[in-house]
């Protein structure tokens, strides 16, 4: 189980004091898929950061599995997470001299993977013919394809994904809502940032920021 709880975030600039979380709470069961939804700055990738042990909140906590996510110094909280969670991010960031298979392997750097599994991922997520193509050589979708198998390569307990169908067709994003449902089903959980008006018909739970 994922729990954010009573999570607050306040951000400093040019002395302006810009509050974006305030005390908000929300728990993510093994099993669920559940979309977050709200307008364009009102928090949401913010969110996902501190939910991924990414973000320090300025108050609340994040727990996962019973872990106090903050609470464990700076390297094990790495390890952890790396252990727990699949993080696809908004601008993908993608390794730039890497091709897209690389990609893929990046989290078997840390942790013994087949390249069979990266393989199938990018084979699933239509990437097959693009293996060998860097970033920059890429359309704004197949980015965020890769970003989501890399995600996927360890296959996390926890998949946080920011904006995921955010840049594909309507076919190609279909095709990765269903992979997230059944992801879920299988016993995975995910967090999904969307602005796709068809978020709460797939989601279990949805909710607006
Ligand atoms: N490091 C930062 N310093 C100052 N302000 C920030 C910082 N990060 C985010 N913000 C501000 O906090 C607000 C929330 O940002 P966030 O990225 O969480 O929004 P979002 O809901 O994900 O938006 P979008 O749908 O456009 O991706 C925005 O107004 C943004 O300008
Ligand atoms: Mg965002």
């Amino acid at each position: 189980m994922l729990v954010i709880d009573k999570v607050s975030k306040t951000f400093l600039k040019n002395k302006e004091r810009i509050t974006v979380l305030d005390h908000t709470s929300h728990v993510l069961q093994k099993g669920q898929l559940i979309a977050i939804q709200g307008p364009s700055g009102c928090g949401k990738t913010t969110l996902l950061l501190i939910a991924g042990g990414l973000l320090h909140p300025d108050n609340g906590n994040v727990f996962i599995d019973g872990q106090n996510l903050y609470e464990l110094p700076f390297e094990q909280r790495a390890d952890y997470r790396a252990r727990k969670i699949g993080f696809v991010f908004q601008q993908y960031h993608l390794v730039p001299y890497l091709s897209v298979i690389e990609n893929i392997l990046v989290p078997s750097l840390m942790s013994q993977v087949s390249r069979e599994k990266a393989l199938q991922l990018a084979e699933h997520f239509g990437l097959g013919h693009r293996l060998y193509h860097k970033p920059g050589e890429l359309s704004t979708g197949e980015k965020q394809r890769t970003a989501l198998a890399r995600a996927l390569l360890l296959n996390p307990p926890y998949l946080l994904a920011d904006e995921i169908t955010g840049n594909l067709d309507h076919k190609n994003a279909e095709h990765v809502v269903a992979y997230l449902k059944e992801y879920a089903a299988k016993g995975g959980a995910v967090l999904w940032v969307t602005h796709d008006r068809q978020a709460a018909h797939y989601a279990d739970n949805s909710f607006l920021l």
